[in-house]
């Protein structure tokens, strides 16, 4: 038993208590566009987690990409199965956010931009009609947000240049709606690809002083959920916490001990975990015992069905 242990330690996000530091990531797992009682099940079974940041959600038609079977938050059907995953994780004492998908790809002209921004803010009112405890917007990998941030990606509309605004005006617009809002930044994904493959890939400094700028203005928001890079290094985390007063959720190829070494040393205030919450769904009591950690199959990610998911 981890009697000192960092990531069992309480912290409060906002007005949010979180009985620990162990975040389940947003995972996406194609069991269905309309949430059902299998998400239901998957989401309840992990409810022990500090916070659970349910998977990338459509915000509309228009924003779903290459995945089938993702969920959404823009038909009616898809909030009252969110409610119903939502009330369980709730009843059971957890919290749940959800992150808020939009896939990009397609040139966009101001006036798509600006019907965007309102189907983020229609998604955000209906995450908190369907009972999560805030959003969390996707400015990470490959889609519509990061395309604006990330040298490699970078396209331009006349109104919209490369850069943090449209990220920016999204985040002003969702926080008008009154919810809770946290952002997920992936400075070291420098791949085109929408798989996260390329380890070896060091980003520039022009694009990781892009994103320095960019994290020096978000302290209004909930949280900074960071995905480091996809070579594991700590230190890679020491350049955001110095630049970010507020609640930052490192992510990617954490295990208990870097997770205690990242919460006690302060660089970061709470890890996520998307691996390890898919082959365990009692981490945080595995963590708290010390107990081995199942080895999530891969072979199941994206299968539908209960197999590999529950
Ligand atoms: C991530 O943000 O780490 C991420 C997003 C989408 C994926 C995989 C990883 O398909």
């Amino acid at each position: 038993m981890s009697q000192g242990s960092a990531l069992l330690r309480p912290v409060t996000l906002g007005d949010l208590v979180l009985p620990n530091r162990v975040v389940m990531a947003p995972t996406t797992r194609c069991r269905g566009c309309v949430p059902s009682e299998l998400h239901a099940l998957h989401y309840a079974r992990r409810a022990a987690a500090g916070l659970i940041i349910a998977e990338g959600t459509w915000i509309s038609p228009q924003a779903i990409g290459a995945y089938p079977n993702v969920p959404g938050l823009f038909a009616e059907e898809q909030v009252s199965g969110w409610r119903r995953v939502t009330d369980l994780v709730h009843a059971l004492g957890g919290r749940i956010m959800v992150q808020l998908w939009h896939a990009g790809a397609t040139p966009l002209t101001l006036p798509e931009i600006t019907a965007t921004i309102a189907d983020y803010c229609t998604a955000a009112r209906n995450a908190r009609r369907a009972g999560f405890d805030g959003v969390e917007i996707a400015a990470n990998g490959t889609y519509l947000i990061a395309q604006f941030l990330n040298p490699r990606l970078i396209r331009r509309t006349d109104a919209y240049r490369a850069g943090p605004r449209l990220l920016l005006d999204v985040l002003d617009a969702v926080l008008g709606t009154g919810c809770r809002v946290g952002v997920r930044l992936s400075p070291y994904w420098t791949a085109t690809d929408s798989t996260p493959a390329c380890p070896d890939y060091v980003p520039d400094e022009e694009t990781l002083s892009r994103y320095d700028d960019l994290v020096r203005r978000l302290d209004s928001l909930a949280y900074l959920h960071l995905r480091g890079p996809t070579r594991f290094d700590l230190d890679a985390f020491t350049r955001y916490r110095k630049l970010f007063d507020g609640f930052l959720i490192a992510n990617n190829g954490f295990g208990r001990e870097s997770a205690e070494a990242a919460v006690e040393s302060g660089l970061a205030d709470a890890v996520s975990f998307a691996r390890h919450f898919i082959a365990n769904p009692d981490l945080v009591t595995r963590f708290a015992l010390d107990q081995e950690l199942s080895v999530a199959d891969k072979a199941f990610n994206y299968t539908g069905g209960p197999a590999g998911y529950v």
